[in-house]
């Protein structure tokens, strides 16, 4: 960094993103909107073509624009030729999947991969930053991937091992990552913290908390902070399912507990579980470190059980109130594992609706973005239709599985006149109880009688 006068200039970085899925994409986006240099490489063609072309392959709100406006900056590009990232960078960062592998582990099989093309093309030192949630203990198994494949050209360059988790949000993505709660940086020598300090530096300026520490305790953060937050869903849960045996009301607990600034409101809502990319896969993930570090994971244990008895829980509710589902119509809003998000990995509607439709359920569903995603996810004797309205046509009872804000704005009157029947199950607890009864509905939520 340089002042001159009132300006400051950050010195632009050159950084290689691989994978340019959600969370590589808003990264290389972003790092090139605060002023680097960013080549993203994936090895999907489709999708580079894709980016190449203008196009932005994710729903995130925002990128699309920050994109076209770094595209034109000519602060970023796009290829699927990895060893040519590798060699114009020296900063690589790896933003590549890691889904639940064999035995609920994490599959590590893309990280080996990048790890062992840059052992395969490295030309010279470089920091290499891992920004995919991986178990602690990786770093050390990247740094054997890497060296193995330099040693068989006979090199040695000098790589450098970051870590650097990720806690963007999908639907506020690029807000998090412009403006984190913080960002955690672990590495061993201090040369990498340097650059690392470099490459955030206009974060930095803007008063982002910026935590530096081990790459053990990087990798561990991201993990307990997951599963943290899915413990905090699973807790309210079980506060809920009590609060249905005693006549008391989940959203009045949640309130009170909530407004504790030691607990704090955020993820205290409760509804049919957690899903998504992460919270299942790293939970899973970090029960299997603690077995393997002899640490009992019985409270992570607890936290999955619970989670999934939301949706079975759900499933009952329905059959209690519609009685057998053979051949009944439901209608289904939302899709997606969240609002303002196309993402549908692990979602609780695709149990859900699994569960539905082998019961003999017939299902017409809508979600706002996640229609295509839904066509790969989804059992496929689901109707996928064009809008809420047209999914309540015909339908005995009306499932609310996602809280987009479009079905918020629903009154409980004009869906009394659209639904043929007068069931709805609302797994998000997005209208008022009394509401839906004055408007004749049968109205059944999460933990509120
Ligand atoms: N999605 C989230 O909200 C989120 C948030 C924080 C952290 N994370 C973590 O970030 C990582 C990435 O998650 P994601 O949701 O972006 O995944 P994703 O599946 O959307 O993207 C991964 C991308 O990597 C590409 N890829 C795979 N192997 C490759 C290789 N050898 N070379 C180049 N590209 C390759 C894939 O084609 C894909 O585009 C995971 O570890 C995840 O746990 C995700």
């Amino acid at each position: 960094m340089q002042c001159t006068g009132n300006r400051v200039f950050y010195r632009s970085m050159k950084l290689c993103v691989i994978g340019t899925g959600y969370v590589g994409l808003v990264s290389a986006a972003c790092f090139a909107e605060i002023g680097h240099e960013v080549i993203g490489v994936d090895i999907n063609e489709e999708k580079v073509k894709m980016l190449k072309e203008g196009g932005c392959p994710i729903y995130e709100p925002g990128l699309p624009e920050l994109l076209a406006k770094n595209i034109d900056a000519g602060r970023i590009s796009f290829t699927t030729n990895l060893d040519e990232g590798i060699n114009a960078c020296p900063l690589i960062m790896a933003a590549v999947g890691t889904p639940v592998g064999q035995g609920r582990r994490a599959d590590l099989s893309q990280v080996e991969s990048v790890c062992r093309t840059i052992g395969q093309h490295t030309d010279g030192e470089k920091v290499f930053v891992m920004k995919s949630t991986v178990p602690v203990g990786t770093s050390e198994k990247c740094r054997v991937w890497v060296e193995e494949e330099m040693s068989k050209r006979g090199v040695d360059h000098h790589i450098h091992l970051v870590s650097n988790p990720e806690f963007l949000r999908e639907g506020k993505a690029v807000k998090d990552f412009l403006e984190p709660d913080r960002i955690v940086v672990g590495y061993r020598d201090e040369s990498a913290g340097v650059r690392m300090r470099e490459l955030y530096q206009p974060l930095i300026d803007q008063g982002s908390n910026y935590l530096e520490m081990g790459v053990e305790s990087a990798e561990l953060t991201k993990y307990a902070s997951n599963s943290f937050l899915a413990t905090k869903i699973s807790f309210i849960n079980f506060i809920a399912a009590m609060c249905e045996q005693c006549d008391a009301d989940v959203e009045k607990v949640a309130k009170g507990m909530g407004l504790d600034t030691r607990i704090a409101p955020a993820f205290l809502h409760a509804g049919i579980g957690y899903g998504g990319s992460c919270f299942p896969k790293d939970v899973q993930a970090l029960i299997k470190t603690a077995d393997q570090l002899g640490v009992s994971s019985q409270i992570l244990r607890d936290v999955e059980a619970i989670n999934e008895y939301q949706r079975d829980t759900f499933v009952r509710k329905i059959e209690s109130g519609l009685g057998d589902v053979r051949g009944k119509n439901i209608a289904v809003w939302g899709l997606a594992f969240k609002p303002d998000t196309d993402d549908m990995r692990a979602a609780p509607s695709i149990d859900i609706l699994t569960m539905l439709i082998d019961k003999g359920a017939k299902i017409k569903a809508f979600d706002p973005v996640s229609m295509e995603v839904a066509k790969k996810s989804l059992p496929a004797d689901i109707t996928l239709v064009a809008s809420d309205s047209e999914a309540l046509e015909g339908a005995d009872a009306l499932l609310v599985l996602t809280d987009w804000n479009n079905f918020k704005e629903w009154n409980p009157a004009r869906i009394a006149e659209a639904l043929t029947g007068k069931h709805v199950f609302d797994g998000r607890n997005i209208y008022d109880p009394k509401d839906m009864k004055n408007a004749g509905l049968t109205y059944v939520s999460i933990g509120r009688s």
